[in-house]
This record gives structure tokens, sequence and C-alpha cells, in this order.
């Protein structure tokens, strides 16, 4: 049988909006309490959940509740996302029907496994969106991948484009389905880890990694965060408001490292005018790729400043 290539998914047309998406709280759909104090947290997303966080006889109290709340309450530059059930279950439709009538910023969907799962998720947006009069590919999407058939996915999801703004590990519900042992270190999820990361980088998508499920040790959040940050990751998922300060200082570049990576550019630009290509900074070569990374830093910079005043 000949090879075809990957359909190209037709999505719809779009206009991102820079959120830094370093931390993103999960806060249970019906809980209008727990909404309200995430919106007054220091935190660059909350994702409204109307899936696992919610019992399966609140499903529709849930619905009702994130409506309300995205309706009434002032979440300032929090980024505002809802998670609805996956498309397999009973709850999609009449979750993504009342998600897309409250018109958050961005909408969830977990357990993706294809380019074809996504496809049937924007069309069914898209008619939401011209039944609601709000302009097409507004609402983004960002996906769970969380299935080891999403992972072998990846690149075909990865390039779906339009409205797709980011991939997130769901990494409890992949260890389940790779038959996976949790473990400390994290090894069982480190392939999946580094293939969405190098993914979502391919096709400029923000790469969120996987909750901490310990509530109290800060110690070990910090820990998988940096190490999140060094593969590669733009942020993570969070559980409880007190995680939130820990990961967003881990995603946040230091007074240091904005000081250095202005000095580098600075540096890279005098000699690219002398007309030198590679030069010594500060005992280490400095070369193209160098720059790019410095530059990266800077742009991380300018997208959590509004944040932390
Ligand atoms: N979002 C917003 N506020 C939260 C919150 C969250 N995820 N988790 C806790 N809070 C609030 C609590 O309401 C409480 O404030 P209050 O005293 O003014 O009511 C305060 O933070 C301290 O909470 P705490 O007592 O330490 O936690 P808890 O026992 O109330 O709740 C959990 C513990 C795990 C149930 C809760 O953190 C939670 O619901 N997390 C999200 C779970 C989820 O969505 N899972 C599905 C996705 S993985
Ligand atoms: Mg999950």
């Amino acid at each position: 049988m000949a090879i075809q290539p990957d359909p190209v998914t037709p999505m719809s047309e779009t206009t991102p909006r820079p959120f830094p998406r370093r931390s993103l709280l999960f806060t249970p759909g019906d809980s209008r309490r727990k909404i309200e104090k995430g919106a007054g947290l220091a935190v660059d997303g909350l994702i409204l959940d109307l899936e696992d966080g919610v019992a399966l006889n609140r499903k529709a109290e849930a619905r009702a509740v994130v409506g309300a709340a995205l309706a009434e309450i002032d979440f300032g530059r929090i980024e505002r996302l809802v998670r609805v059930n996956g498309l397999a279950t009973e709850w999609f439709a009449a979750d993504l029907a009342a998600a897309a009538a409250a018109g958050p910023d961005a909408i969830v969907v977990p357990k993706i496994d294809s380019a074809a799962d996504l496809a049937r998720v924007d069309a069914a947006l898209a008619a939401l969106e011209a039944k609601n009069g709000r302009p097409p590919g507004g609402i983004r999407l960002l996906v769970l991948i969380e299935t080891p058939l999403g992972v072998l996915n990846l690149p075909e999801i990865a390039r779906c484009g339009g409205r797709l703004d980011g991939l997130i590990l769901g990494g409890e519900d992949l260890a389940a389905g790779l038959g996976a042992t949790r473990t400390p270190e994290g090894w069982e999820l480190f392939y999946a880890r580094s293939a969405l990361v190098t993914a979502a980088a391919a096709y400029g998508l923000s790469a969120i990694d996987n909750i901490s499920v310990d509530l109290d040790r800060h110690d070990r959040l910090a820990e998988e965060a940096r190490q999140g940050r060094r593969l590669g990751f733009t942020g993570k998922m969070a559980i409880h408001p007190a995680q939130v300060p820990v990961i967003n200082n881990c995603f946040s570049p230091t007074p240091a490292e904005i000081e250095t990576a202005r000095r580098l550019v600075a540096a890279y630009e005098a000699h690219q005018q002398a007309g030198t290509g590679a030069f010594a900074f500060e005992g280490r070569m400095v070369d193209r790729p160098i720059i790019l990374a410095a530059q990266n830093t800077l742009h991380r910079a300018q997208l959590t400043a509004p944040y932390e005043e």
C-alpha cells in the first residue's frame, strides 16, 4: 500500500493572544467559591473544570456555575479556560455549547487522540461561534495529550494550526494508559514529555507540563517544574493556589538571566556591525543559537512582566 501524506486538517483562522501560561490552575467548575478565589490569585490562567474535578451527578450544575462565573466575575489579566468532558462522553456536546456561549479565552479538550478528533472539536466550535455571533476562531483550543495514541499522533495534532494554541501533558491518565507506574523521578513519562515539547516547539504552541499531585511537597513541585522548564515546557498545571507562586517562579526568567540576555544581545549586535559572527562572551563561545535563546528569555520577560505587578 502506498504511504499517503498526513491530511492537513483545515482549522478556523484566528489571532492568538499573548498569555504567558506559566501557571494554569484547575478549579472545580461546580465551586463558585474556588472560582472566585482563583480570580483573585496571581495566576496566569484558570481552568474551570467540567471534567474529572466534578462529580458525575454535578455535571449540569458545573456548566451553570461556570457560565455564570464567566459572565459575572472580573478575572483581570487571568486567561479564562474551560475544560470540557471528552469527545467520547455523553457530556461533550452540552459542555462545549455551554462553554462556547460563555465565551472563555480558550477551551481545554481532554483525551485528544488524533488530528481527526481535533477537527471534530474545531468544527463543532466554529458552528457554535457562528450561532452565538462570535468571531470565528476567537475561542482558542488547548488539548490534553493523555493517551498512548495521543502521544503517537503528536506531530499530526500539533500541525493542525488554526485556533490550536497549546499542548498539555495529562500525565496521570497517560501513565494509566501506558500501564506505567508513577515514580518521583518520572522517567516513565520522559518520552511523552519530550515528544510533546518537540511537537509544540515545531509548531509554535504552548507546552504545558503535568500536574503535581503532592499538595504539601513544594520542594518536589519546584524540582518537577524546573525539570520541565529545562526540557522546554512553557508552563505547568496547578491544582492548589499554594502551588501557583512556586510554578510562576520556576517558569519566569530571573533578573540575572534577563540582565545576561540583554548584555548578550547588545554584544551580538555590536559584533554583527563589526562583521564578526561567533565571538567570546565571559569565557564562552557565542553564536546565533545562543542569541536566539537570549531573545527568547527577553520575550518571556516581556510577557510575564505585567503579571508581576
Ligand atoms: N482553585 C481555587 N481555590 C482553591 C483551589 C483551587 N484549585 N483549591 C483550594 N482552593 C481554596 C479553598 O477554597 C480554600 O479557600 P477558602 O478557605 O477561602 O475556601 C483555600 O484555597 C485553601 O484550600 P485547602 O483547604 O488547602 O484545600 P481544600 O481541602 O479546600 O481542597 C483540593 C483541596 C485538592 C480538593 C482542591 O485544592 C482542589 O479542588 N483542587 C483542584 C482539583 C481538580 O480540579 N482536579 C481535577 C484536575 S486534575
Ligand atoms: Mg485527565
